[in-house]
């Protein structure tokens, strides 16, 4: 009878570290997760190196799981680590400006997010996957910044033709090029955050 209770007693105080333990993990991914959206910036000179395949992977995973309107899923990612596409695409969106320089900023990946405009949330839909892919890329020790001019790069006959050759039909319209890679140099500091971001009704 005693040695039952003992055990008894037992097992309930092992639940109760493990739902303590639980508790605190949650608490470190709350935490983690809070880090890095505050810690996240736009890193504009990366090295050479290619980040592993399967962590770009990760981050493209990331960037499907964004919410998107009525869960239509809208974006599609297009992820380049081929050098060749990688300069084809940054030589498109300097032409977008009128520039010869590097708009990727030597970034050796590029995941360029388009999405089908018959959604009517696809700008937002695209634009949320930016967002998870920039986080994500932080999260796992990568640099990235959004660069622009996706809409226009994939309104020329050039980006219409990388859409046909890759099989990709439909109407996408480009929204985002995230760029990754390792961060050079020092990492950026966050600019001040300006006044009365917040309205409160409480
Ligand atoms: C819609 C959008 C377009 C952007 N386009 C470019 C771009 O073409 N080139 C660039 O260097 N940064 C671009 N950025 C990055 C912003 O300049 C950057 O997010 C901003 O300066 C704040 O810095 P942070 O991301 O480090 O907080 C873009 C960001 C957004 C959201």
């Amino acid at each position: 009878m005693i040695l039952c209770a003992a055990m008894m007693m037992c097992i309930s105080c092992q639940q109760k570290v493990a739902e303590s333990t639980e508790a605190v993990d949650q608490e470190n991914v709350k935490n983690t997760t809070m880090e890095d959206l505050l810690t996240r910036r736009s890193v504009r000179s990366y090295t050479d190196s290619v980040p592993p395949m399967e962590v770009i992977e990760e981050i493209c995973k990331a960037g499907t799981y964004a919410p998107t309107g009525m869960n239509r899923q809208s974006p599609i990612i297009i992820a380049v680590t081929n050098k060749e596409m990688r300069d084809r695409l940054s030589k498109m969106n300097a032409a977008v400006m009128g520039a010869d320089n590097d708009p990727f900023y030597g970034a050796p990946v590029v995941l360029v997010v388009l999405a089908d405009k018959n959604v009517h949330t696809y700008v937002e839909d695209g634009s949320l996957v930016m967002g998870n892919l920039m986080n994500a890329a932080h999260a796992k020790g990568l640099g990235s910044c959004w660069i622009h001019r996706a809409k226009e790069m994939f309104e020329t006959e050039e980006g219409k033709q990388i859409l046909k050759d890759l099989g990709i039909e439909g109407d996408y319209v480009g929204v985002g090029n995230c760029i990754l890679g390792y961060t050079a140099g020092d990492y950026p500091e966050a600019k001040p955050r300006k006044e009365n971001w917040v309205y409160w009704v409480k």
